[in-house]
């Protein structure tokens, strides 16, 4: 048997996958499994905004191959959203790329910006493609707490000081995916601080800017002044306009690396579809109604899940962005770890979630909960669960099996 190829090698089995598996052999047997698992937004892409794109496909000027860094409209929409929503100016000729999707976006810079060897902070656990997307360029990852608490620069100074060589970046996700963590600009500064000392790039992930609750929008690294200097933050469309499959995003910031992803894209992809980039550049310019529409959804959703969840006994912690709640697994199951509790919440309770496992072994006593149900199922879930719970109490044998005990 050949071996595996070098880049492949390094890209362990899928996690997910293995519930995925689970969940399609239930649907088979006809099971309604209400899906919580993947982060997919379930909701359509505003109207005004696929009415945009039909009318701009009709033009043939536009099947032509289209612009990799973004059509100019689309950067000075972006440039004019982080005028308006963090107070950030940023040049759109030289600061602003648009990417595709913001994977797209953070890989090629991982791609960019990384030599063989070079250690790269992540926090673990995070959203795979921060760690992977460095992993496939040659890097090698350094893990760091998630939380944005008072240990996280103290974890950091540890990182930099048991580091050789000295490390390139520092990945930074808040809101995070996968657990829900928002960061305050203090945190921010601090960390810039840090950064800028020991000369490390920030990345910083801001794909939930938009899905925040209870009035707290979450800021952006780069209101920090002179964060620009070191950082690059991405963002992407597919949360805030529920535009997933279009794959729409942006990276904004220093100019030097935004010339890197730049010219690596350059070499790789001739950009998104332009009507994809008019309709975009419509939402962007938009007076923020569609957006506040998605937000309350997702802020009803999850009321709804804390509140019938707790009902049903799992006391989950409100998430206060993100579209996502981190759930710790109840005592009587913690034992099982992430992978096997959300197996049996699939065969038992017809519910599918994410094993915390899947991104990052530090994530092994949580699952991840995705508001992607409307709130009818998300409420008949709960009911699932409850009736879980209460058998699995009477007799815990007939529900897990002895053998998945560790
Ligand atoms: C933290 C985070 N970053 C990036 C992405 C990818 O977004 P996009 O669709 O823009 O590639 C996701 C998607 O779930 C995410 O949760």
């Amino acid at each position: 048997m050949e071996e595996e190829f070098h880049k492949v090698r390094r890209l362990p089995p899928y996690v997910f996958e293995q519930v995925n598996r689970l969940k399609a052999s239930a649907r088979s047997r006809g099971a309604d499994i209400i899906d919580l698992g993947m982060g997919n937004p379930d909701l359509p892409t505003p109207k005004s905004i696929v009415d945009k794109l039909c009318e701009v496909v009709r033009d043939p000027r536009t099947h032509r191959y289209s612009s990799s860094r973004g059509i100019p409209g689309l950067r000075r929409a972006q440039a004019n959203y982080y005028a308006r929503r963090f107070g950030v100016k940023l040049d759109p000729e030289t600061q602003i790329v648009a990417t595709l999707g913001s994977k797209e976006g953070f890989a090629n810079m991982a791609q960019a910006i990384t030599a063989p060897g070079d250690v790269i902070l992540c926090p673990n656990p995070t959203y795979p493609i921060h760690a992977f997307g460095f992993i496939m360029s040659g890097g090698v990852i350094r893990s760091l707490q998630a939380e944005p608490d008072a240990g996280f620069i103290p974890a950091l100074e540890r990182g930099v000081r048991h580091s050789i060589p000295k490390p390139l970046a520092l990945i930074l996700n808040y809101p995070s995916n996968p657990t829900a963590h928002v960061a305050t600009l203090d945190f921010y500064k601090d960390v810039v601080a840090y950064a800028k000392k020991n000369d490390i790039i920030i990345l910083s992930d801001l794909a939930y800017s938009e899905i925040y609750f209870d009035g707290n929008p979450p800021p952006s690294v780069l209101q920090v002044p002179g964060a620009i200097d070191i950082t690059v933050e991405f963002t992407s469309m597919s949360k805030t306009f529920s535009m997933p499959g279009w794959r729409m995003g942006f990276a904004v910031g220093n100019e030097r690396l935004i010339a890197a992803l730049t010219r690596v894209k350059s070499y790789l992809d001739y950009g998104a579809f332009t009507p994809i980039q008019v309709a975009a550049t419509t939402a962007l310019n938009g007076d923020g109604a569609d957006i506040a529409e998605v937000r309350d959804i997702y802020h009803r959703r999850r009321d709804v899940m804390v509140d019938s969840f707790g009902r049903a006994g799992w006391v989950i912690p409100a998430p206060a962005a993100s579209m996502f709640a981190w759930a710790p697994i109840p005592g009587p199951f913690r034992h099982l770890g992430s992978l096997e509790f959300s197996k049996l919440l699939i065969e038992h309770a017809d519910v599918a979630v994410a094993p915390g496992v899947g991104f990052g072994e530090h994530g092994d006593d949580f699952v991840r909960i995705a508001l992607v149900e409307n709130e009818h199922r998300i409420r008949q879930a709960a009911r699932n669960i409850k009736r879980f719970f209460t058998s699995s109490a009477k007799q815990p044998n007939n529900v897990v099996p002895l053998a998945a005990h560790r």
